[in-house]
């Protein structure tokens, strides 16, 4: 059988970006203001440095106004409460992106209920959270969806098609990945069988699922003769291990070289879901600044 087709997260990231300055540029032509997306890092966490950085300048890469505060890793809870209501309070604001993980002496929970739900780029307010669980078969996704999750439905619709009756296996529980993306492959009518690390036989449920998701971060936890052949993995890992030059590469959670020839298609890492995430994120900053607007969403 033919090598699995490689989901291309990274053209398909860049054609949605298309898509989404086209739609700021719509809407600034009717005379809306520029959608604006503010992002809050607290403390100086290198990584999160770099996340935050490349979201402002793709917001601005793509017609948006971008607000960037950086907080010492001094700021006490009930300051970044007030910056948050401020964001809230501020017209020029549709999207609202403070980088986790805070700093420990600050409650996460507290600050993401803080923010507006409408601006809540992430959809991590639990009343987006219980709108995605809770939403009907095919219904339209007129709130925030977490951004990776709604990478991954996006790359398995444009990989596969109609997913209805599809049987899915998500590997991993996480409330900001594994939880949201059964929700969203259930909303398209999937089978969806949810993995954890209790699960009895996750091989054995492999092996009867059309879709596989894994998001554990376990370096090639899945292996190849645990994919019925034909079925689509996406790998949501991104597991930094040594390389044989002395440096480091990037691996996913599924076992990449093993599945290639079994599967019918496989997103690689890095270069699959990656570059979905801060894709989604402008995406989703773009809607809410359609809804502020008071015009309809355009679908996912
Ligand atoms: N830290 C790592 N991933 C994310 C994300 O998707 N959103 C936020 N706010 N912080 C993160």
């Amino acid at each position: 059988m033919a090598d699995a087709k490689l989901i291309d997260g990274k053209a398909f990231a860049a054609s949605l970006q298309r898509r989404v300055a086209a739609g700021v540029m719509e809407l600034v032509t009717g005379g809306a203001p520029k959608p604006g997306l503010a992002t809050v890092l607290v403390g100086a966490d290198p990584a999160s440095q770099v996340y935050v950085r490349s979201k402002g300048k793709l917001a601005a890469e793509l017609g948006m106004a971008s607000f960037d505060h950086r907080l010492g890793v001094e700021t006490t809870e009930a300051q970044l409460l007030a910056l948050i209501a401020t964001l809230n309070a501020d017209p020029a604001i549709n999207g609202i992106l403070v980088q986790l993980p805070l700093p420990r002496h600050i409650d996460t929970a507290r600050v993401l209920l803080a923010i507006d739900p409408a601006k809540d780029v992430d959809g991590f307010h639990p009343i987006n959270v219980g709108r995605l669980g809770s939403i009907a078969a095919g219904a339209p996704l007129d709130f925030p969806v977490p951004c990776t999750p709604l990478g991954v439905s996006m790359l398995l619709q444009d990989a596969l098609g109609s997913l209805a009756g599809l049987n899915a296996i998500v590997i991993g529980r996480s409330t900001l990945v594994g939880r949201p993306v059964a929700q969203l492959l259930l909303r398209l009518d999937c089978t969806v069988t949810m993995a954890h690390s209790r699960t009895r036989d996750v091989p054995g449920l492999c092996r009867q699922s059309d879709i596989v998701v894994v998001a554990i971060g376990r370096q090639e936890f899945v292996r190849g003769d645990w994919i019925k052949p034909g079925a689509a993995v996406i790998d949501v890992g991104i597991n930094r291990v040594p390389a044989a030059d002395g440096k480091t590469r990037l691996v996913g959670d599924a076992a990449f070289g093993e599945i290639l020839p079994v599967a019918g298609h496989i997103t690689p890492v890095p270069g699959g879901v990656g570059p979905m995430t801060v894709a989604c994120l402008m995406f989703n900053t773009l809607q809410a600044a359609r809804r502020a607007a008071g015009l309809a969403v355009t679908a996912a």
